[in-house]
Formats: structure tokens, C-alpha cells, sequence
């Protein structure tokens, strides 16, 4: 059972996320290539060398999908629009036929009372800006700002509100120096380079938008719980770098100014020069703060090899003990309220914080019945339980969106890990709900 829509605060609203790379279809429609295209097409960097090419194909199936949104009772749809389908070479000639798909999904969301929610950037760098070293460039501050405001000018006026960009740890780390996403890179100075430019974009797009008038603009961090993986000095200590890499450098960075010493200690003679300076436009004020959270991980120090010792930031990941989903991720649901009394704590005060994205990878749907699964719901159910927890200590939650509407293409996992409310028949591309679904539904409407 979900928490009913009346166990919130008024006003507290519901919504569901999806990204453009992943449900469009991105071989229709005049968009250009991007770097996940290249990523994908690299033997062994995505399952299956799966990509978003068909996806959902929301594209065309638009209105089916928006009726679905509305269906469940959710108030919010957190979608992204994609850049490369905006701006096929990335800058330059405008893909008419992107910004009118993006018009019409912003209409068809209002003619349906629901509010529309965008992201600028979910991850799909046009090839040819990633040919020019991608978020390696400071160029790309502007390129993105460039961007901004083509689809901003032509759909700014009813959007309800906007993030730059969707989680700047997986744009930057996890795709820079793990090389688990695309560019698939892993190199410090890259990383470095990535981890910065990515928040001086998101600070030229907010300014980009403020002058265009729009309101209610914020930014998105995805976090994960660091824990030790034992009591040991060195587990406290991985634990505690890999919280500052992760869930402190990009929120200090946003809404104080600076980075934390953590990291800096490993990152600072990497950072591009002149970096100090940057901090006015990556501090523009935000109406809001997004929080992406899902699950937890161990950390221990990195064993030396022959004497010699692992280079910084010298933590392995450890496998921890408790239930996991399909992706392998442990069900942490305390994490959540850690999080959220956090950043009020320590970075946001009284600005509101959204959970933007939640939710997880079934694993009861893989075998038997597609269509039921209790352990979203029970997911679901005891991270709402969290929000609940953090409002009763004063944390200003406003909203809380699932991750996903859909079954999508889960990046480097292809299309097997099925996060949907509603599941896609990958043959068919016909759409059916899940029981949670049902679930959500009873819990919005009266
Ligand atoms: C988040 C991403 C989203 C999806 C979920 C499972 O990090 O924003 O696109 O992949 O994880």
C-alpha cells in the first residue's frame, strides 16, 4: 500500500521523470547523433550494444503516453528535451521538427492540467561536440547556454520549471573517470575538467533563462549513501571521500561557492586554470534543489599493489548485505531521509527540495508476471515513508517524482533492468500497467 495523497502536505505534488534518450527514440525526428550512439557502438561498453535509437518510441506515441500520465493522477512530468535533437551538430541549424515535438509534448501536458517539468540535458551530447572534447571544453558552457535558449525561447513561456542539467556526478565522474557511461573516459584531468565545466554550464543556462523570463529554476544531484564497508580507519576514511566526490562537491559547489577539501586534495591540480573565478556564475540563485536517490554503497581502501600504493581517490567498492534490485542496487530507503535533512542542514535552508527521481528495477516482474510487482510498491512505500519522516522534522519536500513512467533504455544496462509504472513490451512497443500503477492511481485520486 502507498501512502495516500492526503497523508502530505498541501500543495505537496506528484510526479513521474523520464529522459529523452531514453523513451523518444532517437533515430526519428531529425536528431543527431550523440555520444551515447558512440558509446554504445564500442564492443562491451553497453549490454547488448543496446541503444536508444527505437526506445519507447515516444516520439510517436506521444499522446497515449501523456493520457497514461494523466490517468495515474500525477500534478508534475519531469521530462528532458535533447539537445541533439534540438540542435542535431549541437550548435548552428535548429531541427524544426525537435522544438514542435517539444511543443506539442508542453501542450499536451497543460491541455491536461498536468505541469510541465524539463531537463535541459539528460545525457545526450551531440557527437560533434563531444568530437571537440565535450565537457573537457570550457566552450561548452556556452555552447549550452546557446542551446538554452533555442528551446527555452520557443517553450520557456509554459514551462513550470527547468534544471540544466540531470546529475552533474554521472556527467562528469561516472562518465569521465569510471568510464561506465558515455564519452567513456577514464582520466582525472578529464574528469576534473568535466566535474567543473559541467556546473559553469548549469550556471550560463540559469542565466540564460532568468533573461528570458522563466521562473522556478533548479538544479538536480543524484546521491548515494557512502558507508564504510568495516569499522577499519581506511573504510571510515573511503567513505568519507567518496561522500564528498558524490554528494557534496556539486551542491558546495552550486550553493556555497566552493569545493570540498576531500576532493580538492585529489582533483585541485587538475582543475582547469582560473577555476576560482567561475563561482559567480555557478552560484546564480535557484529557486530549488532536486534530489535523485536510490540506494547505497560500501566503501573500503584500495589494497596496495607490490608496495605500491592505490592512486587517489584509493577506495573500492565493497558488495553489502541487504536486498537488491535488478540493477544490483541495495534497498536503502533511510538514505533518503539522510539526504534530504542534509542538504537542508548544510546547504538549502528553507529552499524547497524535490526527490526528482526515485524508484527501481524490478526484480519480481523478471520472472512470472510482468504486470505485478509488489516490490515497487513496497519501494515505493517505504521511500515515501522517508519523505514523511523528513517533513515531520521540518525539511521543506514539495514534491516527489517516480522514476520512471516507463520500462526504458537504462543507459549502459540496455533495455533488461524495467523501472517502468508501466511495463513496454519491447516487441510490440504496446504499453501495460504494472500494479503499481493501479497503486499510484488509488493513492492520487480520492
Ligand atoms: C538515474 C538517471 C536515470 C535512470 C536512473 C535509474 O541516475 O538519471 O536516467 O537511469 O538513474
Amino acid at each position: 500500500m502507498l501512502p495516500h495523497r492526503s497523508d502530505f502536505p498541501t500543495g505537496f505534488l506528484f510526479g513521474a521523470a523520464t529522459s529523452a534518450y531514453q523513451i523518444e527514440g532517437h533515430a526519428a525526428g531529425g536528431a543527431g547523433r550523440t555520444h551515447w550512439d558512440d558509446f554504445a557502438a564500442t564492443p562491451g561498453n553497453v549490454a547488448g550494444a543496446e541503444n536508444g535509437a527505437i526506445a519507447c518510441d515516444h516520439l510517436h506515441r506521444l499522446d497515449e503516453d501523456l493520457d497514461l500520465l494523466k490517468a495515474a493522477g500525477f500534478d508534475v512530468y519531469r521530462f528532458s528535451t535533447s539537445w541533439a535533437r534540438v540542435l542535431p551538430e549541437g550548435r548552428g541549424t535548429v531541427n524544426t521538427q525537435g522544438l514542435d515535438f517539444y511543443e506539442r509534448l508542453v501542450d499536451g501536458l497543460l491541455e491536461r492540467g498536468i505541469k510541465p517539468a524539463a531537463t535541459l540535458y539528460h545525457w545526450e551530447l551531440p557527437s560533434t561536440l563531444s568530437d571537440l572534447g565535450g565537457w573537457r571544453n570550457r566552450d561548452i558552457a556556452n555552447w549550452f547556454a546557446d542551446y538554452t535558449d533555442v528551446i527555452m525561447s520557443r517553450i520557456g513561456d509554459r514551462i513550470w520549471s527547468a534544471a540544466p542539467i540531470n546529475e552533474p556526478w554521472c556527467v562528469s565522474w561516472l562518465s569521465h573517470f569510471e568510464g561506465a557511461h558515455a564519452p567513456g573516459l577514464r582520466d582525472i584531468r578529464a574528469t576534473a575538467r568535466a566535474m567543473h565545466h559541467v556546473l559553469l554550464a548549469h550556471g550560463r543556462a540559469t542565466q540564460v533563462m532568468r533573461g528570458l523570463g522563466m521562473k522556478n529554476l533548479g538544479a538536480v544531484c543524484n546521491m548515494e549513501f557512502a558507508a564504510p564497508a568495516n569499522t577499519s580507519d581506511g573504510a571510515r576514511e573511503a567513505a568519507r571521500v567518496q561522500d564528498a566526490i558524490y554528494n557534496h562537491f556539486f551542491l558546495s559547489g552550486i550553493t556555497k561557492g566552493c569545493y570540498p577539501e576531500e576532493v580538492l586534495n585529489g582533483m585541485e591540480a587538475h582543475l582547469p586554470e582560473g577555476w576560482q573565478n567561475d563561482f559567480d556564475i555557478i552560484t546564480q540563485p535557484i529557486d530549488w534543489i532536486g534530489l535523485n536517490y536510490y540506494t547505497r554503497k560500501l566503501y573500503d581502501a584500495a589494497p596496495t599493489v607490490e608496495n605500491h600504493p592505490a592512486p587517489w581517490p584509493a577506495t573500492v567498492e565493497v558488495e553489502g548485505p541487504l536486498p537488491k534490485t535488478a540493477m544490483n542496487w541495495e534497498v536503502y530507503p533511510q538514505g533518503l531521509s539522510h539526504f534530504l535533512t542534509m542538504m537542508q542542514r548544510d546547504y538549502t535552508g528553507d529552499l524547497p527540495i524535490y526527490v526528482t527521481e526515485n524508484g527501481m528495477a524490478g526484480m519480481s516482474e523478471l520472472s512470472g508476471d510482468p504486470l505485478s510487482d509488489p516490490d515497487r510498491i513496497a519501494y515505493l512505500s517505504d521511500h515515501l515513508a522517508e519523505v514523511q519522516g523528513a517533513l515531520d522534522q521540518g525539511v521543506p519536500v514539495k514534491g516527489y517524482f517516480v522514476w520512471s513512467l516507463l520500462d526504458n533504455y537504462e543507459w549502459a544496462m540496455g533495455y533488461a533492468p524495467r523501472f517502468g509504472l508501466i511495463h513496454v513490451d519491447w516487441a510490440t512497443l504496446n504499453r501495460y500497467p504494472k500494479a503499481s500503477f493501479s497503486a499510484i492511481r488509488e493513492a492520487l485520486n480520492s
